[in-house]
C-alpha cells in the first residue's frame, strides 16, 4: 500500500498511530537539529518531522527534498506542541521513521500556494501544476459535487441521461460552428454541436419524455469572462408540458442546488419578470436584482425646458444611487469617462445631487429651475444624500443598455453586488424575433424551434416584432444561468417559422428536414431548458470568470496554451482530408 491515510485526514484521535502518507513536498524548513516538511495531497497538508538526533541520515535526506518532490513517509502521529489552528491537521504532526522519494521534481515555474507568484499565462501553460493549488482544486471539487446533485435530483424526477453525438451538422444557436473535415467524405464537414437542441427534440419524438445530459457544447464566438468556446450544459427536455411545468421542475432543481451545495434554503418562488419589464427597468434581459436602482424614465420631467440634448432625445432615463451625493467632482468625471468609453458609447452624463437641505444641484442647473429639479427628485423619491445619474440618447434600446452599464458600475462601486448574496429571477415572455439592423431582417431571438405564444400567433404576419415567445431565462445575480422554451411541435407552424426566418423550402429541408420528417410521426408537445454548468459553478464559487472552474480552459483568444492548440496540421493530413490552406494565417 502506498498510503494508509491521506494528508488531510489525521486528527488528535490518531495520536500514537503508525501511518504511511504519500504526496508532494509543499515546503521544507530546517530548525536546529530538526527538519520540518509539509506534505500535500488533494485532501490537505500534514507536517512531517525529522530529528537529527534520532536519525541523522534520514534528516539529511529530508533536508535535501525539493519543492514538489513526490514522497512516501511512514511514522508515528504525535501531538504538536505548536498547534496550527488554520488547518484541520494542525493539532498533529508525523514523526517520520521512513522516507521514500517516489519521484524528484524540477523547480516549479510558480509557487504552488493560494497566493501564487505565477501570472495568468504561466499558470495556464502549466495548468496541471495550477490545479494542485487549493483554490483551483476546490472549484473543481465544487463542480463535481454540483454535477452529482444535478444527476441525483433529475434522476429522482424521472429524467434519463442520454448521450447525443458530437460529430453532427450545424445547430441553430446563433454562434459560428466549429467544423471537422471528414476524411471518408472528401470536401464535407461535420459541425460540433452548439447544443444538443435538435437531438433532444428527436428524443421527445422517440418517447423519452424526460431527458437530460451533462454535455459539452461548442461555439465559435467572441470570448468573455462568462464564455468559453467549449463549455458544459445541463441540457434538459420534457414532453407533455407547458411553460409552467418546466419552470416548476427547474426552479426545484435550482433550489435543490442552493440547499445541497450552499446550505441555503430558498422558500419563496423565484420572482418573474417579463422581458419588456426587464428592459424598461434595468436595460438588460439579465438584470442583477441584488440591488434596486431601477430606471426611471424622465422625458416628462426633463423635456422641453430648453436643454437641447434632452429635448432632442428619444429616451431620457436615470438611476438614483442612495447616499452617493458624497461623490466628488473627480469621481463624477470618472463616471462620465466610464459611460463615454467606446464599449459603452454614451455621449455624456448628467448628474443631480440632493443636498442635505433637500435642494437639488445638478450639472445642468442653468436649464432647470429648482422647481423642475424638485420634480426630478420626486420622480425617484430621492432623499438628501442621494445622487441621480441621467443618460439620454436617440436610440431607446441603446441608451437603456448604456444606463444598465452605469447601474452595474454604481452597484459595484457602492458594494451592492455581494458575491455571497444571491438573487434569482425568471425572465419570461421574450420576443420571438430580433430585428437585425445590419442584415435588414428578423432572426429568432432564442432559436427557430421556439413556439410563439398562442395568443400572439395572429401577429406573425402583421407585426412580427410584437410576437412573444414561450421562452424563459433563469438569471442569478445578473448572470444568465439557463434558458429554454416550449417548442413548436406542429410541422406546419415550424415550416412557417423557417420561411419567416428567410429559409427557402429547400434550405429548411436540407438543414432541418430530419426534424420536420420526425414531426410527421407523432411529436408530443414538448419544451425544455439548458443550464450553463460553468456559470452555475462560478457563481457558487464567487469567481469572476468561468475559466477558473474548468480544468483545462482556453484563453481569451480561444487557445489552449498548454497543449498549444489550435495548431497547423501536416501536409499529409491535409492531403488525406482533401484540404489545402489558402494562405498562412496571420
Ligand atoms: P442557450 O444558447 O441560451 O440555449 O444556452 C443555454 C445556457 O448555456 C450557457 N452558455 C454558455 N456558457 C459558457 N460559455 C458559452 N459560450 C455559453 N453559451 C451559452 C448559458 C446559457 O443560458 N438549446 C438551447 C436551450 C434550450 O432551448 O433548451 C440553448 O443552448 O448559461
Amino acid at each position: 500500500m502506498y498510503r494508509t491515510k491521506t494528508c488531510g485526514e489525521l486528527r488528535a484521535a490518531d495520536i500514537e498511530q503508525t501511518v504511511t502518507l504519500a504526496g508532494w513536498v509543499q515546503k521544507t524548513r530546517k530548525m536546529g537539529g530538526m527538519a520540518f516538511v509539509d506534505i500535500r495531497d488533494r485532501y490537505g497538508i500534514t507536517q512531517l518531522v525529522f530529528n537529527q538526533e534520532v536519525d541523522a541520515p534520514l534528516c539529511e535526506k529530508a533536508n535535501k527534498l525539493g519543492r514538489e518532490f513526490v514522497i512516501q513517509v511512514t511514522g508515528v502521529v504525535k501531538e504538536r506542541s505548536n498547534k496550527n489552528t488554520h488547518i484541520p491537521t494542525g493539532e498533529i504532526e508525523l514523526i517520520v521513521s521512513e522516507l521514500n522519494i517516489l519521484n524528484v521534481a524540477a523547480t516549479p515555474p510558480f509557487t504552488i500556494e493560494d497566493e501564487t507568484d505565477g501570472g495568468d499565462d504561466l499558470r495556464m501553460k502549466y495548468r496541471y501544476l495550477d490545479l494542485r493549488r487549493n483554490i483551483v482544486r476546490s472549484n473543481l471539487e465544487l463542480r463535481h459535487r454540483m454535477t452529482i446533485e444535478v444527476r441525483s435530483y433529475l434522476d429522482k424526477q424521472g429524467f434519463m441521461e442520454v448521450e447525443t453525438p458530437v460529430l453532427i451538422s450545424s445547430t441553430p444557436e446563433g454562434a459560428r460552428d466549429f467544423v471537422v473535415p471528414s476524411r471518408m467524405n472528401p470536401g464535407q464537414f461535420y459541425a460540433l454541436p452548439q447544443s444538443p437542441q435538435t437531438f433532444k427534440q428527436l428524443l421527445m419524438v422517440s418517447g423519452f419524455d424526460r431527458y437530460f445530459q451533462i454535455v459539452k457544447c461548442f461555439r465559435d464566438e467572441d470570448l468573455r469572462a462568462d464564455r468559453q468556446p467549449e463549455f458544459t450544459q445541463i441540457d434538459c427536455e420534457m414532453s407533455f408540458v407547458e411553460q409552467e411545468d418546466v419552470l416548476q421542475v427547474f426552479e426545484g432543481m435550482s433550489k435543490h442546488l442552493f440547499k445541497s451545495i450552499l446550505g441555503t434554503e430558498i422558500k419563496d418562488a423565484f420572482p418573474r419578470m417579463t422581458w419588456h419589464e426587464a428592459m424598461k427597468l434595468y436595460g438588460s434581459d439579465k438584470p442583477d436584482t441584488r440591488f434596486g436602482m431601477q430606471f426611471v424614465e424622465l422625458a416628462d420631467v426633463l423635456k422641453d425646458r430648453g436643454f437641447s440634448v434632452f429635448d432632442n432625445a428619444a429616451y431620457i432615463g436615470g438611476i438614483c444611487a442612495e447616499g452617493a451625493a458624497v461623490y466628488t467632482r473627480k469621481q463624477l468625471d470618472a463616471l462620465t469617462d466610464f459611460v463615454k468609453r467606446p464599449q459603452i458609447g454614451a455621449k455624456g452624463l448628467v448628474y443631480a445631487r440632493v443636498e442635505e437641505d433637500g435642494t437639488v444641484k445638478s450639472s445642468v442647473d442653468k436649464f432647470y429651475t429648482q422647481e423642475a429639479l424638485q420634480q426630478l427628485k420626486a420622480a425617484f423619491s430621492a432623499k438628501p444624500g442621494d445622487l441621480i445619474l441621467i443618460l439620454s440618447g436617440d436610440d431607446v434600446m441603446k441608451t437603456r443598455k448604456q444606463l444598465n452599464e452605469l447601474r452595474l458600475e454604481m452597484g459595484s462601486q457602492l458594494g451592492l453586488r455581494d458575491k455571497n448574496k444571491f438573487s434569482c429571477l425568471w425572465v419570461v415572455d421574450f420576443p420571438l424575433f430580433e430585428w437585425s439592423e445590419e442584415d435588414g431582417r428578423f432572426y429568432a431571438m432564442h432559436h427557430p424551434f421556439t413556439s410563439p405564444k398562442p395568443e400572439d400567433i395572429y401577429l406573425l404576419d402583421s407585426d412580427p416584432g410584437a410576437v412573444r415567445a414561450n421562452a424563459y431565462d433563469m438569471v442569478i445575480n445578473g448572470v444568465e444561468v439557463g434558458g429554454g422554451s416550449i417548442r413548436i411541435h406542429d410541422s406546419a407552424l415550424q415550416n412557417k417559422m423557417f420561411s419567416f426566418l428567410g429559409f427557402t423550402e429547400e434550405q429548411a429541408q436540407a438543414r432541418f428536414g430530419f426534424l420536420m420528417n420526425a414531426f410527421k410521426y407523432g411529436a408530443p408537445p414538448h419544451g425544455g431548458l439548458a443550464y450553463g454548468l460553468d456559470r452555475w459553478v462560478s457563481l457558487f464559487a464567487g469567481l469572476d470568470s468561468i475559466r477558473d472552474c474548468i480544468a483545462f480552459p482556453k484563453n481569451n483568444s480561444g487557445r489552449d496554451v498548454m497543449i498549444d492548440a489550435p495548431s497547423p496540421i501536416d501536409q499529409s493530413q491535409l492531403d488525406e482530408l482533401n484540404l489545402s490552406i489558402r494562405s498562412a494565417a496571420k
